[in-house]
């Protein structure tokens, strides 16, 4: 279903699409993770990686709550934008050979993909807000500072890489 379909009449209808819209990106995001802590080869990343993981699957459980609390039924939607972000960050990993080169290919490619969640969930925690659905609003802010946790450690560790090549 594309966004500008007609089955999306109400600022309701659109705050459940992006909903499932997000349920499916972090489904993706779960499948991709495997692969980038098995490539990552700084200590620190592939650690980060694997809480990441651990908290991505609370995301999902957490947006099965707020499906519940809407009264809606638990349901992803086909997401192309982050099936891109993923595809992509497949392709550069794949074509890098240098261990350092290839761990800052992986970091700006998590990057990549915190910033999409990062967007979906402030703009849902909005429309949650308009719709009155304070409850729903305060779910989806514990998965919104995480991904910002997430992409806060990420820029540590690239600075770090950078310094230690100043160096
Ligand atoms: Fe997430
Ligand atoms: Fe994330």
């Amino acid at each position: 279903m594309g966004l500008f379909t007609k089955d999306i009449k109400t600022m309701d209808d659109l705050f459940v699409h992006t909903l499932q819209d997000i349920y499916y990106a972090e489904n993706q995001i779960v499948k991709a993770l495997p692969e980038m802590i098995e490539k990552a080869n700084d200590a620190q990343l592939r650690q980060g990686f694997q809480s990441h993981l651990a908290e991505t699957k609370g995301h999902i459980q957490r947006l099965e709550q707020v499906f519940k609390m809407h009264g809606k039924e638990v349901k992803g939607v086909d997401c192309p934008a982050i099936d891109g972000i993923i595809d992509e960050a497949e392709d550069v990993a794949g074509e890098v050979e240098d261990k350092r080169v290839l761990d800052a290919a992986l970091i700006a490619a998590a990057q990549a993909v915190e910033h999409y969640e990062i967007t979906r969930y402030g703009t849902l925690i909005a429309w949650a807000k308009q719709l009155g659905r304070n409850d729903c609003a305060a779910m989806l802010q514990k998965n919104l500072d995480e991904e910002k946790a997430t992409d806060a450690k990420l820029t540590q560790m690239a600075e770090k890489a950078v310094n230690r090549k100043a160096a």
